[in-house]
């Protein structure tokens, strides 16, 4: 049998250090693919000062712009100049300013609802990728970088939703959310986050001790059922992490 994929935890001082775990953690998955990368990016507030990091000389310089695309792992379902737009935050503080406009690929939401949205976007997926089914020998993404909700949802996969049971379609849309802002989303499946060599989880802020507890209780939230079929991470600061893990 295959042994099963890795996951570790690691625990650092405070969410400027997370940036730099995380930036360079980045790097090191670019760098280990000699030829076309691909990042999927994460919503919400956790990856900001990462997106910063990159924009900065010491990374923006080391990054082979020319050969990575950035994709993004959900959205909510609003046009793309909206301040909620999570492409939006990625666009303005980095890819903007260095990424090649054909190398950002966002989740199109100037579309008829998100099922269209969603489609369209598997569609994007499925021809970057050239096939229709994941070959676990060469994963879609080097590395998905994912956040935890209060609930214990990522992406936009929220508990007991319909959304996070889905194996076949590789992006769906999600009518409701279940937390702010409550707007529809849409979202890559687990199969497609799966399909990474890395998929790094960002947590930071005591806000966020409460739902680490019940992560690392076991619960089957859907941070707990998104898992690399290559490495899984977790970037843990110590405010989150609060003596339940230690490190960093
Ligand atoms: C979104 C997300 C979501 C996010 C978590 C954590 O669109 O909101 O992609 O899954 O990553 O809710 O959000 P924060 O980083 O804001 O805590």
């Amino acid at each position: 049998m295959p042994s099963p994929a890795p996951v570790s935890w690691i625990v650092v001082a405070d969410p400027a250090a997370l940036a730099l775990a995380a930036a360079q953690r980045l790097l090191a998955r670019i760098d280990a693919n000699a030829g076309r990368a691909a990042i999927g990016l994460a919503g919400g507030s956790s990856p900001k000062q990462l997106y910063q990091l990159l924009a900065s000389d010491a990374y923006s310089k080391r990054i082979p712009w020319d050969r990575v695309h950035w994709f993004i792992g959900d959205e909510r379902f609003v046009p793309a100049s909206d301040a909620r737009n999570n492409m939006l935050m990625a666009r303005e503080i980095f890819l903007g300013r260095f990424a090649p406009r054909d190398h950002i690929h966002p989740i199109p939401t100037d579309v008829a609802d998100p099922d269209e949205s969603a489609n369209r976007y598997e569609r994007e997926l499925k021809s970057f990728y050239g096939a229709d089914d994941f070959d676990p020998a060469r994963p879609l993404f080097d590395l998905v970088l994912v956040g935890v909700g209060p609930d214990g949802h990522t992406a936009s996969l929220f508990p007991n939703y319909p959304a996070i049971a889905e194996t076949n379609r590789w992006v769906v849309g999600v009518p409701k959310a279940h937390v702010e802002p409550f707007v529809p989303r849409v979202t890559l499946t687990l199969p497609a986050l799966a399909s990474c060599h890395e998929m790094l989880f960002e947590i930071a802020g005591e806000e966020k001790h409460a739902i680490l507890t019940r992560l690392l209780a076991g619960e089957s939230l859907p941070a707990n059922r998104a898992r690399s079929i290559g490495e899984t991470v977790f970037l843990v600061d110590r405010a989150a992490a609060d003596g339940d893990l230690r490190g960093g």
